[in-house]
């Protein structure tokens, strides 16, 4: 949004388009801009499925005029990623209020409830276009208007805003812009990440103005204005909490960030409005262009903009808390943008499992009531529940995830469930029946031989379901239905944050089937209550990275071969931390299930061989120390993978020299493999990092297999 800055109409859509590309590696599969139409005070939409570049050319077939002069501008612009609906032109956003483009919204994040929304406002008589959540935000925006309004109420767009965010439930990063409101956006987020750049040719005399209570008991001057719901909130009871109306007013000028609430970000030397620039985005990569001054909005933020100013409101006012929002300077590229702090795109991505994990669950997972749900599974689940047995089909890391949750599954959902490599259950031409539920898992959604396996289990007229990182990939259209990871794009040949992904979708997947068992209650209320943690425990585990990288240095630099034990849950970490090993490293290690050890694996154990081994606790733990006793006496040094504090650990140490732990944080046993590959998808990096080897790219691998 730009004021005082004069620009035509046509630079505007190009900042937009611009700002769209810079947001392409993230992946997509379909686009949308809004800007200002030919007459004053209307809106003018534009949307195309597929890349940023069909965007373009329908530009040029729309042809807007790119002469109109534009100041007090807004326009908004998104690339989705689908999550309800198709790829389609009409589910492409800025969705709309109504044929007139009222109040047009872009939108990142689930809402959940947008079902119920739908139905209420379907029955006040708006035409809903898309199959989106999106939409009845917008639709909302205009009812809850239209009905103040009707009232005597002419909200501000803020005020507005507050009421619409009472009656949605989910996450959102979110922008709207209304011709009821020309030159003005709101920018609010719940659970997405949202910035605003902003740019100024003169110098900003303050950044931010502080903020006081009129009077110092902090009472309410006028009376607020009542709420408008329509009743499906289970908020609707409150009134809008509009108290912050007029109540502050900016006194002092001394502060470098934006206090609580109110008002003014912006003053000129002389109080006089000045031109400003403002670029609101979820990812700085867009923004960094045009200014490197950003702040970062945080949750139940309302960042209204008007007449060159911003003012940060809070939709729910806590007491007591922190809402200062410094304006930082950006330092980095665009290219470190993408990689962040980190040298790779695999570092990175193992450093941003605690946002993929959360991700995956948001939206879906009511962790007060312990339940799940799957938008594109629910309808499934009885006819899943029916089936005669679930087959999972996958290959690499994809297929470990199968591996690490089927005893989960089985236990859940009472199935007999088998785990497949595609190539080889397509080489045994094994039997499937209509009965049989498929699942095929896979971060890229394009790998040939899971995709030749889904069409041999469509021919024999199975069900089939998708797991799925990539949107509009050929897996997630082909499949019956299906669950996005939602982990966003991982880009790094060698998979991580997909693998941790997957694994909790699946666990999600078994809990969606087992809701209607008594029986497994508790079990679930445990897991549930498990998975809530594992974001926060995956960051914990992260900060063993200075400890690792000494181990790969020292310890395993030379080596040539690396075990790795592990059983029962820990298997397929073993499995899964050998593929990472050798995939980057180009060292041989092998997954050992600890049960086998000896039946033969026991033979290569010597004092030189290096050793990983999983010894978190669970069960099989007596099993599992007892295989490691059987390697430290043949002198073998193995390095401990277990839980924080662990005793048995600790006295092992104290009587073997050498014996090397990694402390990690306990979880559920069917969710302790989620922990337990963080310390080995590090150590492969490493490994890798000091061998000089190309990270992101090891020879003769491929990110997506598309051939046999
Ligand atoms: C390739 C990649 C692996 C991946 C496997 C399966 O081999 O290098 O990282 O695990 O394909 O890919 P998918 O996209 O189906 O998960």
């Amino acid at each position: 949004c730009n004021y005082m800055v004069e620009k035509s109409r046509g630079e505007v859509i190009d900042t937009l388009v611009e700002g769209l590309q810079r947001l392409e590696y993230r992946g997509y599969d379909s686009t949308g801009i809004a800007v200002d139409g030919d007459e004053p005070g209307k809106t003018l939409i534009i949307k195309q499925i597929g890349k940023v570049a069909a965007l373009k050319k329908e530009i040029e077939r729309v042809n807007p005029d790119r002469t109109i002069p534009l100041v007090n501008h807004v326009g908004i612009a998104h690339t989705r990623w689908a999550t309800h609906g198709e790829p389609s032109k009409v589910n492409c956003h800025p969705q709309r209020s109504d044929p007139e483009n009222h109040f047009v919204v872009v939108h990142n994040g689930i809402i959940t409830n947008f079902r119920e929304l739908k139905t209420l406002l379907t029955q006040k008589g708006y035409t809903f276009e898309s199959d989106t959540d999106t939409e009845c935000i917008a639709k909302l925006f205009k009812h809850l208007y239209d009905s103040n309004l009707k009232d005597g109420y002419e909200l501000d767009f803020n005020e507005l805003t507050k009421q619409v965010l009472m009656e949605l439930e989910g996450s959102y990063g979110l922008l709207c812009r209304s011709s009821n409101y020309p030159g003005e956006v709101i920018a609010t987020r719940k659970g997405s990440p949202l910035l605003i750049g902003v740019k100024s040719d003169r110098k900003l005399k303050v950044d931010f103005v502080d903020v006081e209570f009129p009077d110092n008991d902090g009472k309410v001057p006028e009376e607020p204005i009542p709420s408008k719901t329509i009743g499906t909130s289970s908020l609707a009871s409150n009134h809008v909490n509009d108290t912050e109306r007029n109540l502050f007013t900016p006194l002092a000028v001394n502060e470098t960030a934006l206090r609580y609430s109110q008002s003014r970000a912006f003053l000129s030397e002389d109080d006089i409005p000045i031109p400003i620039e403002f670029f609101i985005s979820s990812d700085a990569a867009s923004v960094i262009k045009h200014t490197k001054k950003v702040l970062f909005l945080e949750d139940d933020d309302i960042a209204h903009i008007y007449d060159g100013e911003l003012h940060i409101h809070r939709s729910r006012r806590e007491i007591g808390e922190n809402a200062t929002r410094p304006i930082q300077t950006l330092e980095m590229e665009l290219a470190q943008i993408m990689k962040g702090p980190y040298k790779h795109f695999m570092q990175k991505e193992i450093f941003e499992q605690p946002e993929s994990t959360f991700n995956t669950m948001r939206g879906r997972i009511d962790f007060v009531n312990n339940t799940v749900k799957l938008g594109g599974l629910h309808s499934w689940i009885p006819t899943i529940r029916r089936a005669r047995r679930l087959i999972m089909i996958a290959c690499g890391t994809s297929y470990h995830s199968c591996l690490a949750t089927r005893a989960m599954f089985e236990e859940l959902s009472e199935l007999p469930v088998s785990v497949e490599l595609a190539s080889d259950f397509l080489d045994r031409k094994t039997p499937v029946f209509r009965d049989d539920v498929c699942v095929f898992v896979s971060q890229s959604g394009e790998t040939a031989d899971t995709m030749l396996a889904l069409n041999y289990c469509l021919e024999r007229g199975a069900l089939s379901v998708g797991i799925v990182n990539t949107v509009g990939s050929s897996i997630s259209r082909v499949t019956h239905c299906g669950v996005h990871i939602n982990a966003g794009p991982e880009i790094g040949v060698a998979s991580t944050k997909a693998y941790t992904s997957q694994y909790i979708a699946l666990v999600m997947f078994a809990l969606s089937l087992s809701d209607d068992r008594i029986s497994v209650i508790d079990r679930r209320t445990e897991i549930i209550q498990g998975l809530k943690k594992i974001p926060e425990q995956i960051r914990e585990v992260l900060k063993l990275e200075e400890t690792i990288k000494r181990l790969s240095s020292d310890e395993l630099a030379d080596q040539k071969s690396l075990l790795i034990l592990g059983r029962g849950y820990q298997f397929a970490s073993a499995l899964e931390g050998a593929l990472k090993i050798k995939e980057i490293s180009y060292m041989h290690s092998e997954g050992v299930l600890a049960g086998e050890l000896k039946h033969g694996v026991l033979a290569l154990v010597d004092e030189n061989l290096p050793i990983i081994a999983f010894g978190t606790r669970d069960s099989l733990f007596p099993k599992v120390v007892s295989s490691i006793e059987q390697v430290t006496a043949r002198k073998g040094k193995p390095i401990i993978i277990c839980n924080k504090n662990d005793d048995v650990w600790n006295k092992k140490k104290q009587s073997i020299k050498g014996l090397v732990t990694l402390e990690v944080p306990q979880t559920v046993d069917c969710l302790q493999g989620l922990i337990n590959i963080i310390p080995l998808q590090l150590m492969s990096y490493w490994l890798a990092v000091n061998k000089g080897y190309d990270v992101d790219f090891p020879r003769n691998l491929a990110k997506s297999v598309t051939v046999e």
